[in-house]
Parts: structure tokens; C-alpha cells; sequence
């Protein structure tokens, strides 16, 4: 990977030294297996697709996505070394084949309209506004006309949270962009379509949006 962030970049949990931990977590706070299959089912996913799981930690939604629907092609990007060594250890034990590259999500080594569809769970509040924005661009990028991303992360419902559990562990700076509803402002300003969101997801009441890539009519 030649591109290095000119921003503080924040592991799963805050600090790297937790990351071990992150799936612990993840199962306490209610984010562990049965949530990941929650975003995943608010899609219909057929045969032959080609899934990318952005921001994808220990990969635990690749494992659930990858059972679920073993002929769909899923890839999963993360920059953190760390947390894609769970999840290539994750993946191999269950026998599943899930290609997992390190990465940014504002510089996906992806091609144009690649992907048919993009997933990115809890990996956009670990961005600067600015840094979102150009993920957000890349997304785009990498979709195919027609194709769609989903994302599920803090937004303006989470705000309850804000005042006392979150700043313990998030970087408040960067959460803020969520809270304020710059996630969906920032997909509509990049030219997505059909923007759907809900906010039921979790008991942490996380904004779960949809939105896809326009197909020009020629
Ligand atoms: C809270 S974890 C979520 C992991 C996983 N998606 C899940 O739901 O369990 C946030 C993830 O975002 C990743 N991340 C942080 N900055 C990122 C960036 N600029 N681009 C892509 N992923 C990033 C972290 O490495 C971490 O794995």
C-alpha cells in the first residue's frame, strides 16, 4: 500500500492495543454475528455478485456474508494489519474464500464500476469529514451503474450515546461529521440516487443507509 492518511488514523477500538479484544466488544455492545446478519439481510444478494466489505475489521461480516451466500464473491479492505490477521485467521478456519487486501477507503485499489455492491459497517465514524467525503467519492468510483452501498454507522438518532459512553473510546472530532447527518449529505452530494435510511439499527440506534449509483441512460 503506497498511500499513507495525512490524518490520525483510530484502530477498531480506539487503541491498537485493544484491537485483540475488538470482537468481545463488538458481542457485549450487541455488534457481533447477529447484527452483522441484520445488514446484510436488509439486501437481496443473488448469484455471481461482487461484494466489497469496506472498513472490514475482524471480519466477521465476511464470515456470516460468505456462509450465507457462498456464490457471491466478497473482498474485504481494512488499513489495520492487526485486525485483517483475525480475520484471515476467521475466514480460514471456517474454510471460506475471502479476499482481504489492506487499504483505505479513500483510496481503494479497485477498479472503475468494478463492484455491484458495497458494505461499509462502523468504518466511516474513524474518518475526518473531508476523508469521508472522498471515501464516499470512491465508492462511487468502484460501483457499477445500478449498483449500491449500504452503510451502517452512527448518525443523528446516536446523538443519546454522545454525551457519556462514546467519547471514552471514539475520536470525538471525527464522530461529530455522523451525528450531524453528513454521511447522507455527502452520498447525495456525490451524485447517489434512491437515498434510504434507517435509524432502528442496534441498541446503540445506528442509521443504516442504502443508496445506489445512477445508470445514465444512454
Ligand atoms: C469499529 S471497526 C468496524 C469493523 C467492522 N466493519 C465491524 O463492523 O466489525 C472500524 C474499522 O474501520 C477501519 N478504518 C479506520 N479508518 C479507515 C479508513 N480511512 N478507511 C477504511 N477503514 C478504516 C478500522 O481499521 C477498523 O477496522
Amino acid at each position: 500500500m503506497n498511500y499513507k492518511p495525512s490524518y490520525k488514523y483510530i484502530p477498531p477500538i480506539t487503541w491498537s492495543f485493544l484491537t485483540p479484544f475488538y470482537d468481545f466488544f463488538c458481542a457485549i455492545g450487541g455488534l457481533g454475528g447477529r447484527f452483522k446478519m441484520k445488514i446484510l439481510d436488509s439486501v437481496a444478494l443473488s448469484d455471481g455478485l461482487v461484494v466489497a466489505d469496506i472498513g472490514c475489521g475482524t471480519g466477521v461480516f465476511l464470515k456470516v456474508a460468505k456462509q450465507k451466500h457462498p456464490r457471491v464473491t466478497f473482498m474485504g479492505l481494512d488499513p489495520d494489519r492487526q485486525a485483517l490477521a483475525i480475520a484471515e485467521r476467521r475466514l480460514a478456519k471456517a474454510n471460506l474464500d475471502v479476499e482481504l487486501t489492506e487499504a483505505f477507503a479513500e483510496s481503494l485499489p479497485l477498479a472503475d464500476g468494478s463492484v455491484d455492491m458495497v458494505f461499509s459497517t462502523l468504518a466511516f465514524h474513524h474518518m475526518p469529514d473531508e476523508i469521508k467525503q472522498k471515501a464516499i467519492r470512491e465508492i462511487l468510483r468502484i460501483l457499477k451503474p445500478g449498483g449500491f452501498v449500504v452503510i451502517t454507522d452512527f448518525g443523528p438518532s446516536s446523538k443519546f450515546l454522545f454525551s457519556w459512553l462514546l467519547p471514552v473510546f471514539e475520536n470525538v472530532e471525527y464522530l461529530r461529521g455522523n451525528l450531524q447527518g453528513h454521511i447522507r449529505k455527502y452520498l447525495q452530494e456525490a451524485g447517489f440516487v434512491d437515498i434510504d435510511i434507517r435509524a432502528d439499527i442496534s441498541i446503540l440506534r445506528l442509521e443504516l443507509i442504502k443508496a445506489t449509483k445512477l445508470v445514465y441512460a444512454s
